[in-house]
């Protein structure tokens, strides 16, 4: 379990999450909602390690371990994986090595007694996820995101998910700069993950996603603060009322 509890996290001088107590279960999917600007983004940053969010108080807790005590590395070994709302292009990074040095990474944290894939091995291990993700195999020879679409920086994001096999995946918006199509390759995709042994945890506007992914409960987030867990009868309530 992910657990979080009374956790209180600046940024700069700016109280951002004042209250936040929530826990993610394997096994189950979470939409996180609320307005823009509530701090939905800070606590996925935060819970990953970025050291602009500066932690106040509370706990957080994964699998029982004290998350606030590893480093960001560890916390990836947790299988803890976020999907950022703003990718990040990185120059000078070619994607084939990223990718194969992150999996060398998983296989050595997995301890499955696997060696390293080398990079000519891992050129063919790859190919069936790049089919099941419809990317060519050209993008790979690219710097990590440079010049990629939208649409195609999302799905290797996917792919990283897909290859390091999370236990909490954390999904910042990743509707956003998508046009109906791409929205719909990329929600399938995320179905597609979708496990008993992990938990899907969704932040988002786009109520759409529930076509695709069948989520049990829902956390509001509001001016720092959440209130309780819902059921999916709130996003009825919210599509009638709005968030107000
Ligand atoms: N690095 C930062 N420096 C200064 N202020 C920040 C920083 N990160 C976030 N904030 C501020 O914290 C508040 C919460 O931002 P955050 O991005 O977490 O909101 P959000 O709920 O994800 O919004 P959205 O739905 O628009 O993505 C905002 O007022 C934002 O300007
Ligand atoms: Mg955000």
């Amino acid at each position: 379990m992910l657990k979080i509890k009374k956790l209180k996290v600046n940024v700069g001088e700016k109280d951002i999450l004042k209250w936040v107590s929530l826990d993610f279960e394997v096994g189950k999917n979470y939409l996180v909602l609320w307005k823009n600007g509530s701090g939905k983004s800070s606590l996925a940053n935060f819970l990953m390690w970025n050291p602009k969010y500066e932690y106040k108080d509370g706990e957080v807790s994964i699998d029982k371990k004290d998350l606030l005590k590893l480093g960001v590395d560890e916390r990836s070994g947790s299988w803890l994986f976020l999907s950022f709302q703003h990718i990040v292009e990185i120059p000078w990074i070619n994607l084939w090595e990223y990718l194969r040095i992150i999996y060398n990474n998983y296989l050595e944290k997995k301890e499955i007694g696997v060696a390293k894939l080398s990079p000519f091995i891992f050129k063919r291990f790859i190919k069936k996820y790049l089919l099941e993700l419809d990317i060519k195999e050209s993008f790979l020879e690219r710097d990590l995101n440079v010049g990629f679409s939208w649409g195609e920086k999302r799905k290797i994001e996917i792919l990283q998910a897909r290859l390091l096999d999370p236990k909490y995946m954390i999904f910042d918006e990743v509707d956003s700069g998508l046009d109906l199509d791409a929205f719909k390759v990329v929600a399938s995709l995320i179905q597609k993950l979708d496990n008993e042994n992990n938990s899907i945890i969704m932040i988002t506007h786009n109520f759409k996603m529930i076509d695709y992914i069948k989520f049990d409960e829902v956390y509001v987030l509001k001016n720092g603060f959440v209130d309780k867990k819902w059921g999916l009868e709130i996003i009825d309530e919210i599509k009638k009322k709005g968030f107000e």
